[in-house]
């Protein structure tokens, strides 16, 4: 028999502390936009960000490292001795608002502040991963992937790339003062985990319409991310008669109208996107030789979305081949649907419902760095109402209040999984 039972915090303190660490990481020195939260690798806003948190949790006699790429890495223990994960990722949609991931870091920091005090002794490791997000190179969970060895050398090397300048991945790395060269190495950060739980704000709207404050998360929708280049010649677009031209932005178009049908058509909860649109020469008056659209495709169901974006490549080069345009497929990255261990699942449940507040369980549709850990460590998420489900706008809004019944319910969690 376990002796745990279940502890409450002041949630009016923990959620004012909460508020301070989000408001503060969106102030000027944080982001590079001025409407905006805008934080990814290796800029000066995000140093900023996580010597915020080093400090923060150095003030709490952690012990803080960044490994090879710049994962943030904070522990309660020596290396060597277990200790239970919490975190999430602190860089931000080029477009972003100042909850996602932020307010995952910031929990944890709450809960590690709860654990001193309440004179827990919990053997706690937080992580901040790196690039989330993908706006710096345009390639989500890439710090967590790489600890997953999910990345090869050459992507690193060669194929992952700047959004700002071009440059590669291991460059922007190097002149940031990290090891690329022993990136192999990040996966010791999850040596020593028993359990990882990482916070995070719905993204959607479930929470808010059903009157659930918690959503104890269960599985995770896969992805594929891709781009299709179509090429045709750049001519006049005055003097060029409708019959002999290759206008590539036309089959690209259409392809973005067949990927919202095919992502309808496949159901199973199935979504498809066509997020960045790039028009070469994009002139008025010129007819547009190079079009490159991303195809950003995913759902809980990793048959349907595979299918859709087969379909969706041989749409896309008949469609071009009545044009006399070229179109070309190239997969930035894929990754499966993953569902949630069983048993920190179970122990998230159970400490939601030690808070008398409602709860649900659910699936996650957004990416998570959870995706990449849970083949490692047992993984859960939990998650917190936002408002109107809003994302990757500045307009995301989450209350903290929320948040700190969260830490709670973790704070609860890992009591429950480190006593059994
Ligand atoms: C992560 O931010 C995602 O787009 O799912
Ligand atoms: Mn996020
Ligand atoms: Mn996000």
């Amino acid at each position: 028999m376990s002796t745990y039972e279940p502890v409450a915090i002041d949630h009016e303190r923990t959620a004012s502390r909460i508020a301070a660490d989000v408001d503060a990481l969106a102030g000027p020195e944080y982001t590079l936009a001025s409407d905006a939260i805008c934080r990814y690798a290796y800029t000066a806003v995000y140093r900023a960000t996580l010597d915020y948190f080093t400090s923060a949790w150095r003030d709490l006699g952690f012990t803080v490292y960044e490994d090879p790429v710049g994962n943030l890495v904070a522990r309660n223990r020596a290396i060597g001795e277990r200790a239970f994960g919490i975190g999430s990722h602190c860089d931000s949609n080029r477009n972003g608002g100042k909850w996602d991931g932020t307010l995952g870091v910031v929990t944890a920091l709450e809960i590690c502040r709860l654990n001193l005090e309440l004179g827990l002794d919990l053997p706690l490791q937080a992580i901040s991963f790196l690039e989330e997000e993908a706006s710096g190179f345009g390639q989500m969970v890439l710090g967590s992937r790489i600890v997953a060895h999910r990345v090869d050398e050459l992507d690193l090397r060669e194929r992952i790339r700047a959004i700002d300048d071009g440059r590669p991945f291991w460059q922007h790395a190097k002149d940031a003062g990290y090891e690329p060269e022993r990136w192999r190495e990040c996966a010791h950060i999850l040596d020593d985990l028993i359990g990882w739980i990482e916070l995070h704000i719905e993204q959607g709207r479930v929470l808010q319409d059903s009157g659930n404050r918690l959503g104890v998360v269960n599985a995770i929708a896969g992805y594929v991310h891709g781009d299709i280049t179509f090429q045709g010649r750049a001519d006049h677009a005055g003097a060029t008669p409708m019959d002999v031209r290759c206008d590539s932005a036309v089959p690209a178009a259409q392809t973005i109208v067949e990927l919202e049908r095919l992502a309808r058509a496949a159901g199973k909860g199935t979504v498809g996107t066509a997020g960045e649109i790039e028009v070469r020469p994009g002139l008025i008056n010129a007819i547009p030789g190079h079009t490159r659209i991303s195809v950003d495709v995913r759902g809980p169901d990793d048959d349907a979305v595979h299918g859709a974006v087969v379909a969706l490549r041989e749409f896309a080069e008949e469609a071009s081949a009545k044009r006399r345009v070229t179109a070309t497929y190239a997969e930035r990255q894929a990754v499966p649907a993953t569902p949630m261990d069983g048993r920190i699942v179970g122990a998230l449940t159970d400490a939601a419902a030690a808070t008398d507040e409602p709860h649900m369980s659910m699936i996650s549709g957004a990416a998570h760095d959870t995706m990449c850990i849970a083949g490692r460590v047992p993984s859960a998420m939990l998650f917190i109402p936002c408002r109107d489900g809003l994302s990757h706008t500045p307009l995301e809004h989450a209350e903290p209040v929320d948040a700190a019944l969260g830490a709670e319910a973790i704070l609860n969690a890992i009591r429950l999984v480190t006593a059994s």
